[in-house]
Order: structure tokens, then sequence, then C-alpha cells
């Protein structure tokens, strides 16, 4: 089953209730909320505040891509925002097994992400347990970039080990999404989708639909 999780970064972000209601109405699966803090990536994006109000009118899932150096020092406050699934990176300054232990124990869901250049294998010891291993298929940062080729080894070495392993680990792929790369994505083993520029450049309904029937 094809899980779609829009990035309502490049959302018309004034009619953004607007937008995750059009959204849910076209069966959007979860949201995917990238969050940015200047120095893991070069760019700013959404805090708590914005993931509360984003909740107020969501009623699926909320996951955030925490683009932070330190996600162990802020994902409780959007876990009191709302957020339910907190995907941490593998290049991030935490803890990673201490994190995960952390979230766990609140009760809410966790996934390891990996950027382009990092090989699967580093995030083997991290699997079990997650909810999610994200695939990144471009350098995080900015939505609108194209879908890097590359990344579909790491998502086939992920689908082997997970099979092999009898894991219940998903597989997201985020970064360049459209509906040639996301066929490539599934062929591949993954199963969730994120995108942005596709979901919201056009006819949301239409490109939720067309993703899912890939
Ligand atoms: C990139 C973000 C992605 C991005 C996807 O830093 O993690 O979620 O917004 O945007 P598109 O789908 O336009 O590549
Ligand atoms: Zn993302």
């Amino acid at each position: 089953m094809v899980l779609i999780s829009p990035s309502i970064i490049s959302s018309k972000l004034a009619e953004l209730g607007e937008q995750i209601k059009q959204s849910e109405a076209a069966h959007a699966d979860m949201f995917h909320l990238d969050v940015m803090d200047g120095h893991f990536v070069p760019n700013l994006t959404m805090g708590p505040d914005m993931v509360k109000a984003i909740r107020s009118v969501a009623t699926v899932p909320l996951e955030v891509h925490l683009m932070l150096e330190r996600p162990d020092k802020y994902w409780k406050k959007f876990s009191n925002a709302g957020a339910d699934i907190f995907l941490i990176h593998y290049e991030s300054m935490c803890n990673i097994r201490e994190t995960f232990k952390e979230i766990e124990n609140s009760g809410k869901k966790f996934g390891i992400v990996i950027n382009p250049d990092t090989p699967f294998s580093k995030i083997e010891q991290y699997l079990d347990g997650a909810h999610i291993v994200l695939v990144m298929s471009v350098y995080p940062g900015f939505s609108g970039q194209s879908f890097i080729e590359m990344s579909l080894n790491n998502v086939k070495e992920a689908r082997k080990f997970i099979d092999k392993n009898g894991l219940n680990t998903m597989i997201e792929i985020d970064g360049g999404i459209n509906d040639v790369t996301g066929k490539k994505a599934l062929d591949a083993g993954a199963n969730i989708l994120v995108s942005a520029s596709y979901i919201y450049g056009g006819n949301i309904a239409e490109r939720i639909e067309k993703l899912r029937s890939l």
C-alpha cells in the first residue's frame, strides 16, 4: 500500500487551513512538516506554534522532519504542539539511540533519516523499533529540487534489510517526487511518498490521486 504525505512547505501558506482541508479531502494519509533551523540546513521554516495551528485543522497524523542540529532539544516542543512522528537525521548532532528511547517512552513514533550521500549501512543499527526510514532524494533545505537518482540505491538497500529481518519499518522518500520519480521509488521498495512542489504546484486532489495510483 502506498501512503501519501504532502509537505505543506509548498502550499499557499496564506491559505494553509484551506489547503490542509483540500489535501485531506483528497485522502492525504498524513502531513509532512519540514522544520529547518538555519544551521543544519541553510533555510528556516516553522516552529512549534505553526505545528499547533496545523494540528487544530488537520485530523491525520503529523510527521515532523527535524532538520535541526539538535533535534533532541526540540522534539518535545513539537510533541506538545501535537506532532505524532519524529524524523531524526543520522547526520544531526544528537545521541540518536537516547533520543529514540525518549520518544518511544512518550508513546510517540520515530524514524531515522539519511541524506543522499549517507550509505544505508550506517543506519541499520537504528531500524529496530523505528516506524519509518526516510531516504532523502535531495539534499535537505529547499523544496523544488531535482530528484537524485542515486538515492534509489538506499531505498533498495533498506527494502532488502527490512524484509530480511522481518521488520515493520516503512520506507519513505523525500525530495523531487512527482509522477515519474515516485514510480521509480515505489518500484525500488518505498511505501510512503512525500511531495511538496508537485502536489501544491497543481490541482491538489488530482496530484495526490496520481501519486497514489502509480
Ligand atoms: C527538503 C524537504 C522536503 C521538500 C520536498 O528539505 O525535506 O520535504 O520540502 O519538496 P519537493 O517535493 O518540492 O522536492
Ligand atoms: Zn522533508
